[in-house]
């Protein structure tokens, strides 16, 4: 009896190790062999499905295997604010996520693995993403959102059944374009928005199949680099014309230009512009594009959700265009937005690496751990949101807000990599949402199936979104 005792004591001290801040922990749970092995293919089949049952099965924290790499999967307000925020400095983005898209990202503000290189560019960017920056933005939001609405008027009548998800996807496109170039990029703007629709095109199938990586030469794997080319080109020579002009323009580009690090008193050279002004355009995009759809899907099904939000922008705009300001005023219009942003969160996953050896939640983490951060299951943890599949924006009232920890919400992430667009995002939304329900009633038409997340490298709604848009 003692001797089981004994032995039962050494399996668990065995097991559980003191870290170098001298805590005990406990091992990360380990899934059953036949989990382990059947997570590649089931993740190629129904990757939201499979992360879900490892999660009912196992836990807040479990070891996965994803295409033959082992990653601890965290789904705990208390372990992302740990990893993010409490001890971010221990994590890094040396990931296989950003590995397999570095090609595509060269290191810009995104995919950058972090220290001293992320911080200075950081530091460089964040002061063109201020308030008083984003202010000036929400006219062009404004801008292009009244356009889009005076076309839809002449081209749409009430029966008419719109591919709303490929009007909002070039809505956002030319919003982020606009902001980034101005208002007179022109033509040239307009072949490059093509090539990066088909540039995501490429980097979309990738992401079904990321099995043959970016830098093999495959037919698509060529054209994207080709694309990524172009696009630096045209970059430079707008760089090049805004030297020689010596004019200021009122854009991103001006911006970061010639933006400086207060600590270190350099800027940015024009190679890491070119990514980094790509990196805001794939950051600025597709999330911006598939939360808009999502806005139009989740108004239309709840039409009780849409009275309340016409009385809103009926009673704060008065039908005036909305200005920055009034963003602040549509309070209900934003929990839409925040309801949406969790149940179809668009940066729906992503990862880090563990530097050295930590404990998360009373779990060894060993050093040079991929941990994968599963913000979709985060926002349906039960324990934080009581029937998670519903849509029900006043859960997001303030006084619904103050009862859970922070960290049960993160669609942008938290911490010093927090997305840097999160207030030119929350602006974009807020003003879109309001303006085309100052014009329309969406309503989902008869015999519409229900629409699917499709989880690529952002959460899109499968097949796109179907609505018909009835003046009001
Ligand atoms: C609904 C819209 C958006 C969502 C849900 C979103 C989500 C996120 C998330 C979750 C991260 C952090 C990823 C991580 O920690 O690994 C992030 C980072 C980033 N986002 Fe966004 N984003 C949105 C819009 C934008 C916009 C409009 C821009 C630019 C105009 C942008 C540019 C970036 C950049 C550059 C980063 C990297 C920041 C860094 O690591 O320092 N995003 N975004």
């Amino acid at each position: 009896m003692t001797n089981r005792i004994i032995d039962d004591r050494r399996v668990r001290a065995a097991s559980r190790t003191v870290n170098s801040r001298g805590r005990t922990a406990e091992p990360v749970p380990r899934p059953r062999l036949w989990d382990e092995l059947r997570g590649t293919f089931a993740m190629r089949r129904d990757q939201v499905g499979f992360l879900n049952q490892m999660i009912a099965d196992y836990g807040d924290i479990v070891w996965i295997r994803v295409l033959g790499i082992r990653m601890a999967m965290l789904n705990h307000p208390d372990y992302f604010e740990h990893v993010l925020v409490r001890n971010h400095e221990n994590y890094d983005k040396n990931t296989f996520l950003f590995r397999a898209i570095a090609p595509i990202l060269r290191g810009g503000l995104i995919g950058n693995v972090g220290g001293e290189p992320w911080r200075h560019q950081r530091r460089t960017m964040q002061p063109s993403f201020h308030r008083p920056q984003v202010a000036g933005f929400a006219e062009n939001m404004t801008d292009e959102t009244s356009m889009m609405l005076r076309r839809w008027e002449r081209q749409y009548g009430p029966s008419d059944v719109v591919n709303v998800s490929t009007e909002l996807g070039q809505l956002a496109m030319r919003i982020v374009f606009r902001s980034l170039f101005g208002a007179k990029v022109g033509a040239r703007g307009k072949v490059i928005e093509d090539m990066f629709f088909e540039a995501n095109q490429i980097a979309c199938a990738f992401f079904r199949f990321p099995l043959i990586p970016l830098t093999w030469p495959t037919p698509s794997h060529r054209r994207l680099a080709e694309i990524i080319r172009t696009m630096d080109g045209f970059v430079a020579d707008i760089i090049a014309e805004r030297v020689a002009g010596g004019e200021q323009h009122d854009d991103l580009l001006d911006a970061m230009i010639y933006a400086v690090d207060d600590v270190t008193g350099t800027g940015l050279s024009e190679e890491q512009l070119h990514r980094e002004v790509l990196n805001l355009i794939i950051g600025g995009y597709e999330t911006t594009s598939n939360s808009v759809s999502w806005l139009m899907y989740t108004v239309g099904r709840h039409p009780e959700v849409q009275e309340r939000l016409h009385a809103e922008v009926d009673s704060v705009l008065g039908g005036r265009v909305p200005t920055f300001d009034d963003v602040f005023r549509l309070k209900y219009t934003r929990m839409i937005v925040d309801e949406t942003l969790r149940l179809y969160t668009p940066a729906w996953q992503t990862m880090r690496s563990s530097i050295e050896e930590d404990v998360i939640g009373g779990y060894r983490i060993p050093p040079k751990s991929d941990l994968y951060l599963n913000i979709y299951a985060l926002h349906r943890h039960p324990e934080f949101w009581p029937d998670p599949e519903v849509f029900d924006p006043d859960r997001f009232s303030p006084e619904e807000v103050a009862k859970r920890p922070r960290h049960a919400y993160i669609p942008f992430g938290s911490g010093p990599r927090v997305c840097i667009g999160k207030h030119f995002a929350l602006t974009e939304l807020t003003i879109i949402l309001a303006m085309i329900a100052q014009a329309y009633r969406v309503v989902i038409p008869d015999g519409h199936r229900e629409v699917r997340p499709e989880p690529l490298i952002t959460l899109h709604p499968a097949g796109g979104v179907h609505v018909r848009m009835v003046r009001r």
